[in-house]
C-alpha cells in the first residue's frame, strides 16, 4: 500500500488556502493509502512563537484534522515533536545538503525579507521537512503549490544520499491539485493567502464566524470589468473567488460562469458567502465537540507510538548506512 505524509504548522489562523490546497486532499487519500498526518510544531518555531499558545495551537490543528473528516482508525495523526527521530534525521540531512541549494529556496527569501534576526532554523527548515517525509518511506506528499520547491529539494537530497550510501530512501512525489493549490489573498490577489498577513480580511480562517467571512468576501478585491469569467492573468480577484466557490460547492468553473452570466460581482459574492458559511459551520460544529474532549490527547499519544515505530526503523537504516 502506498504511503502518504503531510503536515500543517500549529501557528493559528488555519485558512481556506491550507484547507483547499492541502487538508481536503488528506481526507480522500486515507481511503486508499497508508496516511501519516502530522502537526509540525518543530517547524513553527523557525519564527518566534508564544510558549503559552504553541501546544494549544497543536491541539487546534489536530482537532481540525478530525473535524474535516480524517479518521484516526484509517490515518495516523501525530505531533512532530513527540517523535524525536524527526529532529535527528533533520540533522543528518543538514550534513548531506549544501548551502547553495538551500540558498535557492524562495520561501526563505520571502520569510526572511526585511527581518534583521532570522533564525538558522528558518534557513534549514527544508531539511527538517525532508526528514519528516523520508522517515515514513513516503510515496506521495499532498501539499499546496508553495511547497513544490521544498519537495523537489527533498527528492534531490534523497537521491543523492541513495547514490552515496546505497539504497536507503523511497523517493517521494508531490501531489498538487490542479485547482485550489494556490488560493490568493482576498485583499490582494497577487499574493497567496497566508496565516501571517496583517490584514485579517485578507483570509478566511476555518474558525471564522459567518459575519467575519461575509465581511472578507464582500470586501474582496475584484476589477472594474463587471464580467464574471475565469481569467487568472487579467482577473485574478474574480478568478480566485470562482476557484473558492468551485472547490467548496463541487460545481465546475464553467458551470459557475454560466450561472452568473449577466450578473454582477455582488451576486457572486453573496452566494459565495452562503456556500463557505455552510461548509465551515459543519466543520466548526465537529471541531468544538472534539477540541473540548480528552479524546484528542489519546489519539495523539497512540499516533506518536505508531509513527515512532515506522520512523525509528528508517532512522536506524540511515545511521547504519552512514556508519554510526
Ligand atoms: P502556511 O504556508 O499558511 O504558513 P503551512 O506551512 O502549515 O501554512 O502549510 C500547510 C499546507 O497548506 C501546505 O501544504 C501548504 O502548501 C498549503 N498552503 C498554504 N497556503 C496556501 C494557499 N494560499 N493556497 C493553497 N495551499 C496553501
Ligand atoms: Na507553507
Amino acid at each position: 500500500m502506498k504511503r502518504v505524509f503531510s503536515g500543517v504548522q500549529p501557528t493559528g489562523n488555519i485558512h481556506i488556502g491550507n484547507y483547499l490546497g492541502a487538508m481536503k486532499q488528506f481526507v480522500d487519500l486515507q481511503e486508499e493509502m497508508d496516511c501519516f498526518f502530522c502537526v509540525v510544531d518543530l517547524h513553527s518555531v523557525t519564527l518566534p512563537q508564544d510558549p503559552k499558545s504553541i501546544y494549544s495551537h497543536t491541539l487546534d490543528v489536530a482537532s481540525l484534522y478530525l473535524a474535516i473528516g480524517i479518521d484516526p482508525k484509517k490515518s495516523t495523526i501525530f505531533v512532530q515533536s513527540h517523535v524525536p527521530a524527526h529532529a535527528e534525521l533533520g540533522w543528518l540531512l543538514q550534513c548531506n545538503s549544501y548551502m547553495g541549494e538551500l540558498n535557492r529556496m524562495t520561501q526563505f527569501k520571502d520569510k526572511s525579507k526585511g527581518s534583521e534576526s532570522v533564525s538558522v532554523g528558518l534557513f534549514t527548515y527544508p531539511n527538517l521537512m525532508a526528514a519528516d517525509i523520508l522517515l515514513y518511506d513516503t510515496h506521495i506528499v499532498p501539499v499546496g503549490n508553495d511547497q513544490k520547491q521544498h519537495i523537489e529539494l527533498c527528492r534531490d537530497i534523497a537521491i543523492r544520499f541513495n547514490n552515496r550510501f546505497g539504497e536507503t530512501f523511497v523517493i517521494p512525489e508531490p501531489q498538487i491539485k490542479k485547482s485550489g493549490a494556490r488560493i490568493m489573498a482576498l485583499d490582494d490577489p497577487s499574493k497567496k493567502m497566508s496565516k501571517s498577513a496583517e490584514n485579517p480580511l485578507s483570509r478566511i480562517t476555518l474558525m471564522d464566524s459567518p459575519e467575519q467571512l461575509k465581511k472578507a468576501i464582500m470586501k474582496a478585491t475584484t476589477d472594474s470589468e463587471g464580467q464574471i469569467r475565469f481569467d487568472l492573468e487579467n482577473k485574478a480577484g474574480v478568478s480566485n473567488l470562482l476557484t473558492i466557490y468551485s472547490e467548496f460547492s463541487g460545481m465546475s468553473i464553467s458551470e459557475l460562469e454560466q450561472k452568473y452570466e449577466g450578473l454582477g460581482y455582488g451576486a457572486l459574492k453573496k452566494d459565495l458567502v452562503e456556500v463557505v458559511t455552510a461548509s465551515l459551520s459543519s466543520i466548526q460544529q465537529r471541531y468544538h465537540e472534539i477540541r473540548n474532549s480528552d479524546e484528542i490527547r489519546n489519539i495523539l499519544k497512540e499516533g506518536a507510538e505508531k509513527a515512532e515505530q515506522v520512523a525509528n526503523i528508517t532512522l536506524r537504516r540511515v545511521k547504519e548506512k552512514m556508519g554510526f
